[in-house]
């Protein structure tokens, strides 16, 4: 019986987390496996029931887990709190830190059934590319100190620090490099070492690190060219090693170029191996409480802690499958939709990707 964390958080959160849920448990049936889920306040919902965006009987919650599943946190209602107290800087950033979970996994693969609904053109597109995002994830700008604001009621200033040491580099490195040797064996490390000293390290440090991996070809980019690039031609990035701001920016971008923000999964690891597996997009404030959010980035997230954290890689893989066979039939939330699409709400997707599943 393994213990998984269940943080739905805000918005979209809740809605998308019941379907992964309602997937995970016809999973067990079908494959035998037991999941005990402990659900938890986080972000907005843990400010609106236990005063705080994580309050501690949740960090209690997730040490005692085998892993955790997370949603997303965030919205126009806490906006107001002062920013360490909101969501995002009160709840998920602690949670990555606490957690030491440096490493962002964010496969950005195009469904070959959905080509057509990348944004690019379709000479472009072609069938589709493949990319993993490999983003550092608590350190850099997030993180750095000092940061802070002066001269309030005079000439104001505020600042953040954007601050890599060479041991935090080695590390992002070595996990692309990992990943590379499993994949296509090319990484593109992303940095602007022509104008930031960190990133001057930073481009040096990987150059090193990548002696060690005689068979991975690396490229340097720089993340203005970066992001260009990924509009011309995608099909030529295999891995895309970033640093903690210039991920979180790219990969919403390969998620976009994929179809749509609620196709991108993640998994958030530590050195350990423990994870924390939560979709790239956001809350979706503008589509909240509508039930139609896509709740495929959260189901492709709970599929990464299944093969990252539960060794369950069978399971993994015939969800991913009954994902590729609904979307095949044109079952497709409206961010995916096309003409031909049959358009189907949040649950009537996790009940497809459910049924497909038990066919199987
Ligand atoms: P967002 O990712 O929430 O939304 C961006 C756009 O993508 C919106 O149009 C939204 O409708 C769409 N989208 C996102 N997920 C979708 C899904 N599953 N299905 C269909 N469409 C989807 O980004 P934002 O609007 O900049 O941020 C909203 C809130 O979420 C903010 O408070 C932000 O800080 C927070 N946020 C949280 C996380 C997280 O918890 N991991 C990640 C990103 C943003
Ligand atoms: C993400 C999000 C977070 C980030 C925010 C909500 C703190 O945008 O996971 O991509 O910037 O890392
Ligand atoms: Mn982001």
């Amino acid at each position: 019986m393994k213990k998984i964390a269940v943080l739905p958080g805000d918005g979209i959160g809740p809605e998308v987390m019941a379907e992964a849920v309602k997937v995970l448990d016809a999973a067990q049936k079908k494959y035998g496996f037991e999941l005990a889920y402990t659900w938890a306040d986080v972000g907005g919902a843990g400010i609106d029931n236990q005063g705080k965006a994580l309050p501690e009987p949740t960090v209690t919650t997730c040490e005692e887990s085998d892993a955790i599943l997370f949603g997303s946190v965030g919205g126009p209602k806490w906006e107001h709190l002062p920013p360490d107290e909101q969501p995002e800087r009160g709840a998920l950033l602690p949670l990555r830190k606490h957690f030491k979970l440096h490493c962002n996994l964010r496969p950005a693969k195009v469904f070959k059934t959905l080509v057509d609904a990348c944004p690019l053109r379709p000479d472009i597109a072609k069938d589709g590319f493949d990319i993993l995002c490999v983003r550092e994830l608590t350190g850099g700008i997030y993180f750095g100190q000092p940061k802070g604001r002066h001269g309030e009621g005079g000439e104001e200033t505020a600042f953040d620090t954007l601050v890599y040491s060479r041991f935090e580099i080695e590390r992002i490195a070595r996990n692309a490099f990992d990943a590379a040797m499993k994949r296509g064996k090319k990484v593109t490390s992303v940095d602007k070492a022509n104008v930031l000293t960190s990133m001057v390290l930073w481009r040096e440090v990987v150059t090193e690190v990548a002696k060690e991996y005689p068979e991975v070809t690396l490229d340097h980019i720089y993340v203005d060219n970066a992001t260009m690039q990924l509009v011309k031609d995608p099909h030529q990035f295999d891995v895309l090693l970033c640093g903690n701001m210039f991920g979180d920016i790219i990969s919403d971008e390969c998620a976009m170029l994929t179809g749509s923000m609620g196709l991108l999964a993640s998994a958030s690891l530590n050195a350990e191996g423990f994870g924390l597996y939560e979709p790239a997009g956001g809350s979706a404030p503008d589509i909240a409480g509508q039930g139609v959010a896509n709740p495929i980035a959260q189901i492709l997230s709970a599929t990464m802690m299944l093969r990252y954290s539960l060794n369950l890689g069978e399971a993994a893989d015939a969800i991913e499958a009954a994902i590729a066979g609904v979307l095949e039939a044109g079952t497709h939330t409206a961010d995916i939709a096309r003409e031909a699409s049959t358009v189907v709400g949040t649950a009537a997707m996790g009940d497809a990707i459910v049924a497909e599943l038990e066919k199987m």
